[in-house]
């Protein structure tokens, strides 16, 4: 069959709908200006083999740059270089494609979307890089990476050192429920050159620990399990900086906030194990 034909029911599963309502979600919270941010989402072994039908495996291999063997084989859904996340609902298959990668893990091609010459993410080594990290790190539980440009984390990275420590403690204490959403708190990459395979090895070395990683002037990467997680965790973090921020810009001197030991408590009541290093 051609693949023409099958276009619509490809769109129909699920991974395929939660994938473009999560686009839609970040262009409505404001994260995703023009082409800013990207998507991706490791398909589990049994939705490639229900997408066979509607690859076409024609297309060139292009060479990744760098050796992923953890993922060699996999397929990507991935949304597409200067492609504006706001458009990829009202035509998924040319602003969104499955990427495979091949059985040495060093190069990929494009099996299915991506249409009229499109290309995956800039941002692909990141992409991969950490879902190499955390596919690892959980054992194989986390399947969705995202990249954003949400403007309070971005306007932190302004005036806070870039640490781990510096960062997470400033959100941590912005929400009671930070700490339980991200216990290990979040990584901070300083301003390098995206698209590249410096920042995406600086990346993949933070999400060793953490499940998100600030980049200093630029952006968000979160990681989760699946498009909720993965989502909420951007939200949350998002959420924290707007409320840091706001307390900063009250001009009132502060009065209280969430101790040490309260950040404790909190992971103590929901079993979250905290990361003390950073307290
Ligand atoms: P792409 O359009 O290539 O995904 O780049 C957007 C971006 O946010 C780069 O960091
Ligand atoms: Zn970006």
């Amino acid at each position: 069959m051609e693949q023409e034909d099958l276009a619509m029911d490809i769109l129909e599963l699920e991974f395929m709908r939660r994938f473009i309502r999560l686009c839609s979600d970040g262009w409505a919270q404001g994260w995703h200006e023009r082409n800013g941010g990207n998507l991706s989402y490791r398909l589990k072994s049994e939705e490639a083999e229900v997408c066979k039908p509607f690859f076409d495996a024609s297309r060139d291999w292009v060479p990744l740059n760098i050796q992923l063997n953890a993922l060699a084989g996999e397929h990507f859904l991935v949304t597409g270089s200067g492609k504006y996340f706001r458009n990829v609902e009202l035509c998924p298959a040319s602003n969104i494609g499955i990427v495979e990668i091949s059985s040495s893990g060093d190069a990929y091609r494009i099996v299915w979307g991506l249409r009229n010459g499109a290309a995956p993410t800039s941002e692909l080594p990141t992409h991969l890089m950490s879902h190499a990290v955390r596919k690892a790190a959980t054992e194989g539980a986390n399947r969705v990476i995202y990249h954003a440009h949400p403007s309070a984390v971005i306007a932190m990275t302004y005036i806070l050192p870039l640490t781990a420590g510096d960062f997470s403690r400033a959100l941590w204490r912005s929400a009671t429920e930070c700490v339980m959403v991200f216990p290990r708190g979040v990584g901070v990459v300083p301003w390098m050159m995206p698209g590249g395979a410096e920042i995406a090895k600086a990346t993949g070395e933070l999400m060793r620990t953490y499940s998100a990683a600030v980049w200093a002037q630029h952006g968000l990467f979160c990681s989760g399990a699946n498009f909720d997680e993965c989502f909420g965790l951007m939200h949350t973090i998002e959420k924290a900086a707007d409320i840091y921020l706001r307390v900063l810009s009250a001009g009132q001197p502060i009065l209280q906030t969430v101790t040490d030991d309260k950040l404790r408590a909190i992971a103590r009541e929901f079993g979250a194990e905290l990361n003390e290093e950073l307290l």
